[in-house]
C-alpha cells in the first residue's frame, strides 16, 4: 500500500488528530467483527437479537452467556500491529483523541492513553436495574449473577442497540471530531449512528478525513483519502511515513 505523499505532509503538520475505530481494528486480534457471521453455538442469533435490553429481559441467561463467551475471547486477545501503530502515533501530536466503538480494551492495552469508549467495555459489569458499575459480587450460581446492592440481574457495561450513548463520552467525541486537522476512520462499517456520523462531521468542520478499510462503506466516496487495506498493514506503514516525515 502506498501512502499518498500529500497525506503524509498534512498528517505530519497536524497538531490535532482524532481517530475513530471500529471492530475491523480488532479483527486481526481474533475478535470477530459484528458483520462477521456468528459462529458455533451463536450461529443462529444476530447481535441485534442478543445485544438489546429487550433480549436481556426476555432471556437474561442467554445474553449473559453470550457475553461471557465474548469476554473469554477478548481476555485472550492481544493488541495487533494496528493497535500498536496507533499507540506509537499518539505522542506525535499535542492533541490526539482515540474514539473507539470497540468494547475490548485493546487500545488501552496497546498503550494509547487518550481513549474514549463510546460503547463501553465488555470487561466491566453493571447492575441492570441501577445502571452502576459493580466490581465484585457473590458467586451464588445464579446466571446472570445478582447485584449485591439491589438483587437485580447484572449485565455487561456495554451500550446495547436501542440504548442511548454515554453523554460525556459522546460530547468528548464530537468535540474532538470538530477540532482536528486530520480524522482517521479505521475498521468501521459506518452504519451505526451516532458514531457513523463522526467522519462526515469532521469533513464538515474542515478536517482531512482518511478511511482505512479493506472494503467500501457508505462514507468511502466522501473520504478525502481512502487506504483500502487491512488496518494491521496500513497503520504501521502510516506510522513509518509519519516518523520519516517528522525526521526530514
Ligand atoms: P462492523 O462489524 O459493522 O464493521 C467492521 C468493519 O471493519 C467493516 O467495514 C469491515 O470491512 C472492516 N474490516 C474488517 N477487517 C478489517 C481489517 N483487518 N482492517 C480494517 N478494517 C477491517 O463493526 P463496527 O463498524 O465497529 O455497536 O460496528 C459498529 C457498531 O455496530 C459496534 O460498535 C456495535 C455494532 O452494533 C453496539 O454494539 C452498540
Amino acid at each position: 500500500m502506498t501512502i499518498p505523499t500529500d497525506l503524509v505532509v498534512k498528517l505530519a503538520a497536524a497538531k490535532s488528530v482524532t481517530v475513530l475505530t471500529g471492530a475491523g481494528v480488532s479483527a486481526e486480534s481474533g475478535v470477530p467483527t459484528f458483520r462477521d457471521a456468528q459462529t458455533g453455538l451463536w450461529a443462529k442469533y444476530s447481535p441485534e437479537e442478543l445485544a438489546t435490553p429487550r433480549a436481556f429481559r426476555r432471556n437474561p441467561r442467554l445474553v449473559w452467556e453470550w457475553y461471557e463467551c465474548r469476554r473469554q475471547l477478548v481476555a485472550k486477545a492481544k493488541p495487533n500491529p494496528a493497535h500498536l501503530a496507533l499507540a506509537g502515533m499518539e505522542p506525535f501530536f499535542p492533541n490526539f483523541h482515540l474514539i473507539t466503538q470497540n468494547v475490548d480494551g485493546l487500545h488501552q492495552l496497546a498503550g494509547n492513553r487518550n481513549v474514549t469508549e463510546l460503547h463501553g467495555n465488555i470487561m466491566r459489569t453493571k447492575c441492570f436495574e441501577e445502571g452502576v458499575v459493580v466490581a465484585k459480587w457473590e458467586e451464588t450460581g445464579d446466571v446472570p449473577p445478582k447485584c449485591p446492592r439491589c438483587g437485580g440481574p447484572l449485565r455487561p457495561a456495554v451500550v446495547w442497540f436501542e440504548e442511548a450513548m454515554p453523554e460525556a463520552e459522546m460530547e468528548t467525541a464530537v468535540s474532538a471530531t470538530r477540532n482536528c486537522q486530520v480524522f482517521l476512520s479505521i475498521g468501521t462499517s459506518n452504519v451505526v449512528y451516532p458514531a457513523a456520523g463522526l467522519p462526515s462531521e469532521a469533513l464538515r468542520c474542515g478536517a482531512v478525513v482518511v478511511e482505512i478499510n479493506p472494503h467500501q462503506t457508505p462514507f468511502t466516496d466522501m473520504a478525502t483519502y481512502v487506504l483500502a487495506g487491512a488496518a494491521g498493514i496500513v497503520m504501521p506503514q502510516l506510522l513509518d511515513a509519519l516518523t520519516a516525515a517528522r525526521k526530514s
